[in-house]
């Protein structure tokens, strides 16, 4: 759930206290200067320190017991270049998490099945995400890959399909991963085809239905534990924040100092990857896309989710049902986002839910201006004013953005395996 934020100054106000009880910073061991790291004060240095390094291992993923195993992984890796995983047989997840495009894809909404109506987001950190999509309808990572399986305009596959798939090339890895996998061959009992809405899926028998499922969410489970190693850490920014003081350029450090202060950009990009892991509306213009509600509908389809983190196929549903309990859509979710990572972001374009920004200079131009007035749904939020930045602040920024460019995962990771 969102925050209620009011007014920057409170916000503002809040860094302060936070900074002021921080402890000291151990980068000043430059005496004569105590209080100045660099260009930076030594209040603005806490708060850089903030965001830097990423941690080395993504929090762990309660609900997958087979998310940090190297055999899940290594299956995981060919289910996401594997194509026969659609409907028919020329999508697969890196058709639109293309490693070539830092995980993501150069259009501004991506062609699966049928064209999307969102921006294809990095896959680069995604582990350290708390919300999957731009709408956070997925609370985990494995029912993330369901839900782009089976989806119109991605893979449009379905269950039946690829539990057959598996029969037929996969058995044996997945019995060493996941311990067993049920006998298909009466396909009275188990069509070849079908997901729910489906005839064919609906009249089977309940506890085949489990089996099919149990299935489907080992296949998105080994997903995850393959995308949990698509971590991408020491950009130049790292550096920087690490004591190299040349390892960012002058342009890049004011850009960062514009970001912490008057840019305000830490406000919701804050923390090592760069996100407060919440949702905001920006009021980003829909333009020729139908509306979207964005949060206010990703709660209701989270919560209607059977895969999602508090449901039978979890492995750990306490603690997701409880955040999922807490949750209930409101006015205020109409129209919010996803705050998205900004490691890597050079990577990405184009911009923004909708892919309707081209450039990250389009982007801050936005952010500049206060927003625009109409072209989404709800209100948006009050915190969003225009910010007075120079021609010349803006450009410092995009060349901050620049700096967090990370080191792209091991080479074998970014390959298509050979798939048997
Ligand atoms: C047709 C293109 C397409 C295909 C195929 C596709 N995706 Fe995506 N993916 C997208 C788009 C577009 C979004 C954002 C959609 C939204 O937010 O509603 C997205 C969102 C995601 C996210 C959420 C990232 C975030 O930061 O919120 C993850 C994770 C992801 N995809 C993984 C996968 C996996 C795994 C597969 C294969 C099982 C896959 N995708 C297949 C286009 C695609
Ligand atoms: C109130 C919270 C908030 C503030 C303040 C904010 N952002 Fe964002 N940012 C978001 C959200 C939410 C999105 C996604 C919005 C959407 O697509 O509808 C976003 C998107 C972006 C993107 C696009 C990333 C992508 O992958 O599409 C960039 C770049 C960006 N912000 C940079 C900045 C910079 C630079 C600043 C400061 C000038 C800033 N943001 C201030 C919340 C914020």
């Amino acid at each position: 759930m969102k925050k209620p934020l009011t007014s920057i100054g409170i916000i503002n106000c809040l860094l302060l206290i936070i900074i002021a009880c921080g402890e000291d910073t151990t980068f000043n061991n430059d005496i004569d200067n105590e209080f100045e790291v660099d260009i930076f004060t030594e209040r603005e240095w806490a708060v850089i320190q903030r965001l830097s390094p990423l941690p080395i291992e993504p929090p762990p993923s309660h609900t997958n017991r087979f998310a940090d195993n190297p055999d899940a992984a290594i299956l995981g890796q060919k289910f996401f270049f594997d194509e026969r995983f659609s409907k028919d047989g020329t999508v697969a997840c890196s058709t639109c998490h293309s490693p070539f495009y830092g995980f993501a894809d150069a259009e501004a909404t991506s062609l699966g099945a049928g064209r999307g109506t969102r921006n294809a987001p990095t896959l680069l950190n995604v582990a350290y995400n708390k919300w999957q999509f731009w709408d956070g309808r997925a609370d985990t990572l494995w029912s993330q890959a369901l839900i782009a399986l089976e989806g119109d305009t991605e893979q449009a596959g379905t269950r039946l399909q690829f539990a057959h798939l598996i029969n037929e090339y996969y058995k044996s890895e997945y019995i060493k991963v996941f311990g067993e996998f049920p006998n298909l061959t009466d396909t009275n009992k188990f069509p070849k085809d079908g997901k729910p809405g489906d005839q064919q899926y609906d009249n089977m028998a309940e506890k085949d239905k489990v089996s099919i499922n149990t299935v489907f969410a080992n296949i998105g489970k080994a997903i995850e534990a393959y995308e949990r190693l698509l971590i991408s850490r020491n950009a130049p920014f790292d550096k920087y924040v690490a004591g190299d003081r040349n390892a960012i350029g002058e342009e890049a450090k004011r850009g960062l100092k514009t970001f912490i202060g008057k840019g305000v950009c830490i406000l919701c990009h804050d923390n090592p990857n760069f996100t407060d892991n919440e949702f905001h509306n920006l009021g980003v213009p829909q333009g020729q896309l139908s509306t979207d509600t964005g949060r206010y509908d990703g709660i209701k389809q989270l919560i209607d989710n059977p895969f999602n983190g508090g449901g039978i196929y979890s492995d750990e549903p306490t603690v997701s049902q409880r955040i999922i309990d807490f949750l209930e859509p409101t006015s205020l979710h109409q129209g919010q986002f996803k705050t998205p990572t900004l490691r890597n972001v050079a990577l990405t374009a184009p911009y923004f839910h909708t892919g309707g920004f081209p450039t990250l200079a389009s982007v801050i131009e936005f952010n500049n201006a206060g927003g625009v007035p109409s072209g989404f749904v709800g209100t948006r939020e009050g915190t969003l004013e225009p910010l007075h930045l120079t021609v010349q602040e803006a450009e410092e920024l995009v060349e901050f953005l620049l700096t967090l460019t990370g080191e792209l995962p091991a080479e074998y990771l970014l390959r298509k395996p050979i798939l048997p």
